[in-house]
């Protein structure tokens, strides 16, 4: 990755940052994903640490990250209410659904996603398209299922590459999907989860992003959810 990349990566951090500071209160508690732009966002956050009670983190390393700040960081069953998530994606079209999970956090990154009113994603240019599935589509099996799951990810078009020596925190393993090419993100997504062995995949098209700060050279552009 290019320093200017992570400059990029770094400013839409920031644009989160700025966008939730005004509602944050003292009980606030906030939704942390995972990655290399949303360790930026965690670090922004760390300075502003007085103006909010808590976070939930969606993987171990965001938690170590957000624990070394100083930041309390609590198990979701014990929030019941989540005002923001924020969280990075590897791909995202037109209507804010999202490809999520080269960090293999896919999984725990829904589950937040999902309790979140707001889920704010921050990305830089590079990673709008305008149909998913350059990006090879991260699937999480359970590893008993791998190769059954495989299969199937065959018979809908894919081409399944194990992502060996990977343990997800879940202690589940990684399929990378490549050569999809989706144009109904909402139905692959639906299919794929129904396939016996698999415990999430990467796409984000039924809860997708509701707000995506995008940076470019030319600033941070605000895209919302129509
Ligand atoms: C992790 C993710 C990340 O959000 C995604 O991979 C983007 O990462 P980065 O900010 O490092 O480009 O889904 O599972």
């Amino acid at each position: 990755m290019t320093s200017s990349q992570d400059a990029l990566k770094k400013s839409a951090a920031i644009a989160a940052m700025e966008h939730i500071k005004p509602r944050l209160e003292n009980n606030s508690v906030v939704g942390v994903g995972t990655g290399s732009t949303v360790n930026f966002f965690i670090d922004a956050l760390a300075e502003y640490k007085h103006l909010f009670g808590s976070a939930v983190s969606s993987s171990q390393a965001s938690t170590e990250r957000l624990r070394n700040h100083g930041i309390k960081v609590l198990d979701l069953n014990d929030v019941n209410e989540l005002e923001y998530y924020v969280d990075g994606a590897d791909e995202s079209n037109d209507n804010l659904q999202l490809i999520k999970g080269g960090g293999a956090a896919l999984t725990r990154e829904k589950i937040v996603a999902a309790v979140a009113r707001e889920f704010v994603c921050v990305v830089d240019a590079s990673k709008q398209v305008g149909v998913l599935g350059n990006f090879a589509l991260p699937v999480e099996v359970i590893p008993m299922a791998r190769s059954y799951v495989a299969r199937k990810l065959v018979g809908l078009g894919g081409t399944p590459e194990y992502r060996e020596g990977v343990v997800t925190d879940n202690g589940n393993q990684i399929i990378d999907v490549h050569n999809f090419k989706i144009l109904n993100p909402v139905k692959l997504e639906e299919k794929i989860n129904n396939i016996v062995g698999v415990v999430c995949n990467g796409l984000f098209a039924a809860r997708p992003a509701d707000l995506l700060l995008v940076a470019s050279a030319n600033g941070v552009q605000t895209l919302r959810r129509k």
